[in-house]
């Protein structure tokens, strides 16, 4: 095979975690006899420290040529204040929007051995499994926005579409189809229009899916539940904002978000990046976990190159390292001296092919 990967690296901790998504794949590459081109491209707020916007037109042309993107995070507090054209985050919501890319598939699981790190009981952890389907495209994320010109008041838009609820609610039900066959649809339908809009579209999705069992969910009891019994749940289908909020919830019920990756599909190739953000606050000390990083890497190879077999090694070297009680500081338990990023990279590579498939 072979394919090119635009590398986005971007801000704080991103250079590190890509640095180390990117050695697991040339280990992948190696072993399966695949040449992948990776280039590497500014964004966000090492993009504007060059003179750059947050997303150079550089940037956006290798993206649309490459077969796939895979972006570490974007995000500095010395641009959080600045104009919405001077914001790293508004290179995300463009590239997003550029790609197409709708669909963000937010896996979130708990690893075998991590049952006594995450937020609840073991018991209510142990062979957690959640997929997360967030829609990425539209939403309040996108729509009209402003402020009176005397700055005393501001406004942002919730407005979703018959089709953009459609296209999602397929991919969040052909999910299901696969893993636990039933979808939990999340919206504020006893207040908001739009929530209305989604959850009679998604109902009517769901009658093509009869082997499928579809629930609605308010966002305030969802938040609940996610922390008070997670194993209701298999696939949640949410909006924009919504499913930005569930997902840092879901990372905290697994044991950290620094473990959950994500794959943006339906457009062209498709965006891969961990759902962490920047940490500006550990960036550049190696104390970054790469887990989610690697982990959004093995989804781009499974969902933009159909490398199953190499997507499913890396998740397996993954389980073995943390099986081996290997943990980064998001993860040590108190007194356990952490490996580095650099570190914990090295030990997925070690551990490539051992336990998986292999094509
Ligand atoms: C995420 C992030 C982004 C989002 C930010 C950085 C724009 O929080 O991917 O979850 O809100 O979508
Ligand atoms: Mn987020």
């Amino acid at each position: 095979m072979q394919a090119t990967i635009a590398l986005l690296p971007g801000d704080g901790i991103g250079p590190e975690v890509i640095d180390g998504a990117a050695q697991v794949l040339d280990a992948v590459a190696a072993r399966h006899g695949h040449a992948l081109t990776m280039t590497r491209s500014l964004v966000g707020a090492s993009a504007l420290r060059a003179g750059e916007p947050p997303l150079p037109a550089g940037t956006l042309e290798a993206c649309l040529g490459a077969d796939a993107v895979l972006l570490g995070a974007v995000g500095d507090p010395e641009f959080s204040d600045g104009p919405r054209e001077r914001r790293p985050e508004t290179a995300l919501l463009d590239l997003r929007q550029a790609l197409g890319v709708y669909a963000n598939l937010r896996p979130a699981k708990v690893w075998p051995g991590l049952e006594d790190g995450g937020s609840l009981k073991p018991e209510q952890l142990r062979g957690l499994d959640l997929l997360i389907v967030r829609e990425l495209t539209g939403g309040i994320y996108y729509g009209e926005r402003g402020r009176t010109d005397d700055c005393t008041e501001a406004f942002d838009t919730m407005r979703y579409s018959r089709p953009e609820i459609e296209r999602i609610a397929t991919v969040a039900f052909e999910s299901a189809r696969g893993r636990g066959k039933r979808v939990t649809s999340v919206d504020k339908a006893n207040v908001l229009e739009s929530s209305r809009l989604w959850r009679e579209v998604v109902t009517d999705v769901g009658t093509r899916y009869p082997d499928v069992r579809l629930e609605h969910q308010l966002v305030d009891s969802c938040a609940m539940l996610l922390v008070s019994n997670p194993h209701k749940f298999d696939v949640i289908l949410a909006g924009n904002l919504f499913g930005d909020i569930l997902s840092d919830e879901a990372g905290a019920v697994v044991g950290s978000l620094g473990l959950l990756p994500s794959a943006s599909v339906g457009g062209s190739g498709g965006l891969f990046e961990p759902v962490h953000g920047s940490a500006p606050d550990i960036a550049g000390q190696d104390k970054a976990n790469p887990v989610a990083a690697i982990a959004s890497a093995a989804m781009l190879l499974r969902h933009a190159l159909g490398a199953n077999a190499e997507a499913a090694a890396i998740e397996a070297a993954i389980g073995a390292a943390l099986d081996d009680g290997l943990r980064t500081a998001d993860l040590a338990a108190d007194g356990q001296p952490p490996l580095g990023c650099r570190a914990m990279t090295q030990a997925v590579i070690d551990r490539l092919g051992t336990g998986a498939v292999s094509s």
